[in-house]
């Protein structure tokens, strides 16, 4: 099969960099160009209708398996022109543009008939929120490579306020559908694009390399529950750049599997780059790591983000049971508004998927580091509640300064926690020592807050 030019270019590239005996894991820096596809056809060519009451989930299926046979001609873009059209899951293919024209709205089809129902993902070992199979998402990528979501501001809205009140009823018979999810796909770039009202997640690339997210906003109302925005879930090799979310409960969440499953499959979520981004998550929090990171979850840089109106800032999740990691994170340029708990470092979050896991298998969090953050109307600092058995080390604190609200009686809470600190105020518990940059904690900072051996 011949690749487009552009992509040839973005692997030698990458093996350049791997030959230089350092690899950045500055992913955003390293752009993923996909090439102009060479042929484009309208999905009005299969028969679709865009009067938002006819399902063309048929025509959809059809254009995909037609455009299929472009795959080794440069591949093909499938055009969706103004209108509201209606669907149930579709799968995408490999070398394919999806492009939302201004005005397109793509819609997801409240008949949970036209949603297909599909094993569980074996990092989970079941639905995340019943036992068994789960919904299939909306628009699908499996063993995919070189696709894109795009278009000029369209918009894939998944008209979620059923599955919110079948959740909240406990009606559902499977796991609620995510708008789109990519399987075990590599090249997969979505920008351009604003998503709406997702039954459950909005991106979920899972088992995934090279995965580029630029320029796009993403939006459920606060009370919609346990919506999330983003979710690389044992994926390496992220960028998430220029993105606007608010969400009932998590903006951003980097996942890698629960319990169990999660340790036998064994892939990590690691080389992840978020920047610039304004982030806001009522219940949850606006960056999360976890609960499930079970195949660990490691060398990620967040830089220039805005996190407001949201439960908590920063938080990382785990509990006994997971194994895996949370390490070499390193997080700066934050500033953050109207937050109750600015950072969270938390060891007994979130279930277990059955009886059958492990209470020895302790996870690790280590060498967290948090630099150069403002915080305004904060109630809580810092919530660090470790495991006794496996304590969090190495987490380090440097140039962060919070107004702390009136409504607070507590800044700091720290057990089961060791670190370092430096130029933070409110000051923190004795257990994040005062330090200074000559301290081990902040080796792995080189000058300009890079990250150095990854
Ligand atoms: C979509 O892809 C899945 C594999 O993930 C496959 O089982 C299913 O048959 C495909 N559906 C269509 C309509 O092609
Ligand atoms: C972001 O996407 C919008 C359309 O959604 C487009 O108008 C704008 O130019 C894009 N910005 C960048 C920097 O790509
Ligand atoms: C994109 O569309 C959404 C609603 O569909 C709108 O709120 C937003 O302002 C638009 N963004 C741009 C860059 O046009
Ligand atoms: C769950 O299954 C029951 C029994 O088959 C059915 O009546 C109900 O509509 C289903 N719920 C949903 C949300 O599909
Ligand atoms: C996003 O939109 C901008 C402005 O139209 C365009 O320059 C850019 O190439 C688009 N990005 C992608 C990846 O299509
Ligand atoms: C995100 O919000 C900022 C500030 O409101 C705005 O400048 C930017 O265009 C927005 N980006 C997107 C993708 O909507
Ligand atoms: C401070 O933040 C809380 C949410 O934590 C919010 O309810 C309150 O309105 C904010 N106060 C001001 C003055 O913005
Ligand atoms: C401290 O952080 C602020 C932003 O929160 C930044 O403007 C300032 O340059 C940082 N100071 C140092 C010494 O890095
Ligand atoms: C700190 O986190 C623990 C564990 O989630 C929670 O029980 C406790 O209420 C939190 N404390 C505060 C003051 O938020
Ligand atoms: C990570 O943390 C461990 C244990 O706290 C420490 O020994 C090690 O030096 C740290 N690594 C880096 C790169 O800072
Ligand atoms: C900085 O730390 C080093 C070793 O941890 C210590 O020897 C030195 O006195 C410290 N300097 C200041 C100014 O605290």
């Amino acid at each position: 099969m011949k690749m487009p030019v552009a992509l040839l270019l973005l692997l030698a590239l990458c093996n350049a960099i791997k030959i230089n005996g350092e690899e950045s894991n500055e992913q955003c820096d390293h752009k993923l160009r996909l090439d102009p596809r060479p042929h484009s056809v309208s999905i009005l060519e299969f028969g679709a209708v865009g009067d938002g009451k006819t399902l063309n989930t048929i025509a959809f299926q059809n254009a995909i398996f037609y455009l299929k046979s472009f795959a080794d001609k440069g591949g093909a873009q499938l055009y969706v022109p103004p209108g509201r059209w209606l669907t149930g899951s579709f799968n995408l293919t490999s070398h394919l543009t999806l492009f939302l024209e201004k005005g397109a709205v793509i819609l997801g089809s409240q008949d949970p008939s036209h949603w297909d129902i599909v094993e569980p993902l074996p990092s989970y070992g079941r639905g995340i929120e019943l036992p068994g199979r789960r919904y299939r998402s909306l628009v699908n990528g499996y063993m995919l490579r070189d696709v894109e979501i795009t278009g000029d501001n369209g918009t894939i809205d998944g008209q979620g306020s059923v599955w919110w009140e079948w959740f909240t009823s406990h009606s559902l018979n499977y796991s609620r559908p995510h708008l789109v999810e990519f399987v075990s796909s590599e090249y997969v770039l979505v920008s351009n694009i604003t998503f709406l009202n997702a039954p459950a997640y909005n991106i979920h690339p899972v088992y995934c390399s090279n995965v580029h997210i630029h320029n796009i906003s993403v939006h459920a109302p606060s009370e919609s529950p346990h919506t999330v925005g983003i979710v690389p879930d044992s994926s390496d090799n992220v960028c998430i750049e220029d993105c606007n979310i608010s969400m009932g409960h998590d903006a951003i969440a980097l996942k890698s599997g629960w319990d169990e499953y999660g340790i036998a499959y064994g892939r990590p979520t690691a080389n992840v780059h978020i920047r610039r981004a304004h982030l806001q998550s009522s219940s949850g929090s606006s960056l999360a790591f976890g609960s499930e990171m079970s195949g660990g979850i490691s060398d990620v840089q967040v830089e220039q983000v805005h996190l407001y109106n949201s439960f908590s800032g920063i938080e990382f999740r785990t509990t006994r049971g997971r194994g895996g990691y949370i390490k070499e994170i390193i997080i700066s340029d934050v500033e953050l508004l109207n937050v109750n708990t600015a950072f969270g470092a938390i060891g007994n979050y979130g279930s277990h998927p059955d009886d059958k896991f492990d209470p020895g298998a302790l996870p690790v969090l280590q060498n967290i580091t948090l630099q150069n953050i403002i915080g305004t109307n904060i109630t809580v600092a810092g919530n660090f509640t470790g495991i006794q058995d496996s304590p969090f080390t190495s987490i380090c604190l440097s140039n962060i300064s919070l107004s702390i609200n009136a409504a607070s009686s507590t800044s700091w809470i720290c057990s089961y926690v060791s670190g370092f600190s430096e130029s933070v105020f409110p000051e923190p518990c004795p257990d994040l020592e005062k330090s200074n940059t000559s301290s081990s904690c902040f080796s792995i900072l080189k000058p300009k807050g890079r990250v150095a051996i990854l």
